[in-house]
């Protein structure tokens, strides 16, 4: 638990015990079944924890006063979304990988699951970037559940098995990556006819996982394509797939592109305290600097 943590449980005891609260409900009465009074609302907030990227810069994005522990909070949602090779694949490993770590190292000790809808979930990163942390590369990769989905298809029934593990291994997982969220989408519904099948289908799906994220108490953190609006030849062209479906659903918003070499930079867009910060992080061999 970090300082901060530690100071705000002991602020609510102070307050406790200065103000006498006393629960006007008592125990075991469930008048307002599936409310929760706003101190016990704060309570989790500050036992939350985060998964840290281990990257000051990066960690900086998604920090915010009210949040007492460094890296992204768990129960949210994040969309990371780019050009090819900005990134986003590279940092959703990192994050399978440091999700495991102890608390003293910015994890949770948690296993992730892996949706890969684009077949690039690579076992060889994951054992450079367990690695270069001092972790058994095997007890990392055993802990990280994947599958390989092909359709839309399978990717809403996927939802459901997500569902099912997750009731069975009650807080065990702490991050579920979807990597890209779109790409069957885009491979079976192709042009404006299909468009409004196509936005319901993924409304569907996100709706599902942001449940899943706060129901179980985990990260969900998914990718994005974006391509170019030939219409636009002022500002920037760039257009995201999913448009405002996606972009309502995140919690947190980053937008990759590439630098110089292996640098690449992210950008906050959405966010709850930090909206339009930068950062720059690199990709090495031993994973994200
Ligand atoms: P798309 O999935 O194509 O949209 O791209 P993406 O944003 O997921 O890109 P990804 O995260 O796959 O980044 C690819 C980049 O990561 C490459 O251009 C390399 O610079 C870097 N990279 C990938 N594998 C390695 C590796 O084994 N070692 C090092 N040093 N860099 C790597
Ligand atoms: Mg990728």
């Amino acid at each position: 638990m970090s300082e901060t943590q530690q100071s705000q449980i002991d602020e609510i005891h102070e307050l406790e015990l200065q103000y006498g609260v006393k629960d006007k409900i008592p125990e075991g009465i469930n008048l307002f079944q599936g409310f929760s009074s706003g101190l016990n609302v704060f309570k989790n907030k500050t036992l939350n924890s985060a998964i840290s990227f281990n990257v000051e810069e990066l960690d900086k994005l998604f920090m915010s006063p009210e949040l007492p522990f460094v890296g992204i909070p768990l129960g949210r949602t994040v969309e990371l979304f780019g050009g090819f090779g900005s990134g986003k694949t590279q940092l959703c490993h990192q994050l399978c990988v440091n999700v495991q770590l102890p608390v003293s190292e910015g994890g949770v000790e948690k296993m992730a699951m892996y949706i890969d809808t684009e077949g690039t979930f690579s076992p060889t990163r994951i054992i450079q970037m367990s690695k270069s942390k001092n972790k058994d590369p095997t007890y990392i990769l055993k802990n990280i559940s994947v599958a390989r989905v092909k359709s839309s298809d399978d990717q809403l029934k996927i939802l459901d098995k997500i569902e099912s593990i997750l009731r069975d291994n009650n807080d065990k997982f702490g991050l579920i990556i979807i990597d890209s969220i779109i790409a069957n989408l885009n491979a079976e519904y192709i042009g404006r006819a299909v468009l409004s099948e196509k936005q319901q289908i993924l409304s569907n799906f996100l709706w599902r996982l942001k449940n899943i994220a706060e129901d179980y108490n985990l990260l969900v953190i998914i990718t994005n394509q974006i391509r170019t609006n030939p219409n636009q030849y002022y500002g920037d062209a760039t257009l995201h797939s999913g448009g405002n479906v996606v972009a309502h659903w995140a919690s947190y918003r980053c937008y990759l592109r590439r630098s110089k070499q292996n640098k690449r930079v992210i950008r906050m867009v959405k966010s709850i305290y930090n909206d339009d910060n930068e950062a720059v992080f690199e990709i090495t061999e031993g994973g994200i600097i």
